[in-house]
């Protein structure tokens, strides 16, 4: 038997989205026993983005996905494949790629979700290069997408100063190498609300509906564990370390992009870093540093590019391709899509109890700072987050 043919793989839309509103280290201070310098220090972030009480991970993603698919020159229903990378769904079900793929008016494609945490996007990136080199899709839009503020304690200093809310996507794909270490399943987790433990009053008055991690262990298996994940994708595409232009790492801790970049030999200079004005977006920081990185000019035709992630489950993962668009299109893609065009069809009969977590209520319902980058603003003044406790 011959073997199927098998098709190339092009990267060829990009495009993000982050909420306007931002949460400092100062915000933080007021909340919890921390401080900024204990923070920067530590962690390298300075601010995350707070998504406002009309937004979801769906409304994000489609923004960001519709941006990809007009930066790739496309139009909606040219999308094969939807694969949508998430910790934090608007729903159980359906999955928040079938909402998005309503939002962006495609009609036609296969649409679910990927969960692997924070190594999602690189998982469902990899999946996606699969579909298109088995000749199952043509075009496929692949995103990473979280709103974990809504479920952050804000009494917990050890996790809610790290993670923030936002979208990014990319059209096409390319190769991976995705790992896994069973035994890091309950290091980063959040008990209650699945089968298991259903969410109920107890599960409620018991706090697991929150985020609970062990910061150590993480930090220890990521640093352990990144570089090597990435050497494996780079000798794969049969590369040698020094023959990477720019690594896009997951966006959890610069000592932890430290690390990597160590662990390859590699100068900083070749590791994208953006985690001081978003945080950890989980799902989301991969592909959001990857438009920043192009859209801001560090990415040229023809340069070798390494994607490397891990997250919960203590899962980790990595990309390695040649960058073959034409950077340009990235501005023509964010100036096409705006966000406030973007909706996620609300159901019948139903609206959900006000999302937005009390200790989150101020900082939501301040003006937008003044200096954002007005391709991630929505125009106008934001819709109050809780107009009725006002
Ligand atoms: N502010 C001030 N002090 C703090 C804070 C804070 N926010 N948090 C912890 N501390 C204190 C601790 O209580 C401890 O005090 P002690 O020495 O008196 O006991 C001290 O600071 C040092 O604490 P450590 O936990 O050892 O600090 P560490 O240097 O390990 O940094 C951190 C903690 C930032 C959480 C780090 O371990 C880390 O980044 N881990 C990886 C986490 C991660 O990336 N998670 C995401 C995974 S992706 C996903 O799938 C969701």
């Amino acid at each position: 038997m011959t073997a199927p043919a098998s098709h190339a793989v092009r990267l060829t839309g990009w495009g993000r989205y982050a909420p306007a509103q931002v949460l400092t280290n100062a915000d933080l201070e007021r909340m919890v026993d921390t401080n900024d310098e204990w923070i920067v220090s530590r962690t390298g972030i300075r601010e995350r983005r707070v998504a406002a009480a009309h937004e979801t991970t769906a409304s994000m993603a489609a923004v960001a996905g519709l941006r990809a698919i007009r930066t790739a020159g496309l139009e909606p229903d040219d999308i094969d494949l939807i694969l949508l990378a998430t910790l934090t769904p608007d729903y159980w079900m359906p999955s928040t790629a079938a909402l998005v793929k309503e939002a962006i008016g495609n009609t036609r494609a296969p649409a679910f979700d990927v969960a692997a945490a924070c190594s999602g996007f690189v998982y469902a990136y990899a999946t996606a290069s699969a579909y298109i080199a088995a000749g199952m899709a043509k075009h496929a839009l692949v995103i990473g997408a979280e709103l974990l503020t809504r479920f952050l304690d804000y009494t917990d200093r050890g996790t809610c100063i790290l993670f923030g809310d936002g979208a990014g996507a990319v059209v096409l794909s390319a190769s991976d190498e995705p790992t896994s270490e069973p035994q890091g399943a309950y290091m980063i987790w959040l008990p209650a609300g699945g089968s298991k433990s259903p969410s109920s009053a107890e599960t409620i008055a018991r706090g697991e509906h929150k985020i609970r991690m062990e910061g150590r262990e993480t930090y220890r298996f990521a640093t352990r564990t990144l570089a090597s994940t990435a050497l494996a994708a780079v000798e794969k595409a049969g590369w040698q370390q020094a023959d990477i232009d720019l690594i896009v790492p997951h966006q959890a801790n610069i000592r932890i992009i430290e690390a990597v970049a160590k662990g390859l030999g590699l100068p900083m200079e070749r590791m994208f870093v953006n985690l001081d004005r978003y945080g950890n977006t989980s799902a989301a920081s991969v592909p959001i540093a990857l438009a920043e990185a192009v859209n801001e000019g560090r990415v040229a035709v023809g340069d070798k590019l390494v994607f490397v992630a891990f997250g919960a489950g203590f899962t980790s993962g990595a990309v390695a391709l040649e960058w073959t668009a034409d950077p340009a299109r990235g501005p023509i893609g964010d100036a096409a899509v705006r966000a406030e065009d973007v909706t996620i069809r609300k159901p019948v009969d139903w609206d959900s109890v006000d999302p937005i977590p009390p200790a989150l209520v101020e900082v939501l319902s301040r003006p937008l700072p003044v200096d954002l980058d007005l391709t991630d603003v929505i125009p106008g003044e934001p819709e109050p987050a809780h107009p009725s406790s006002r």
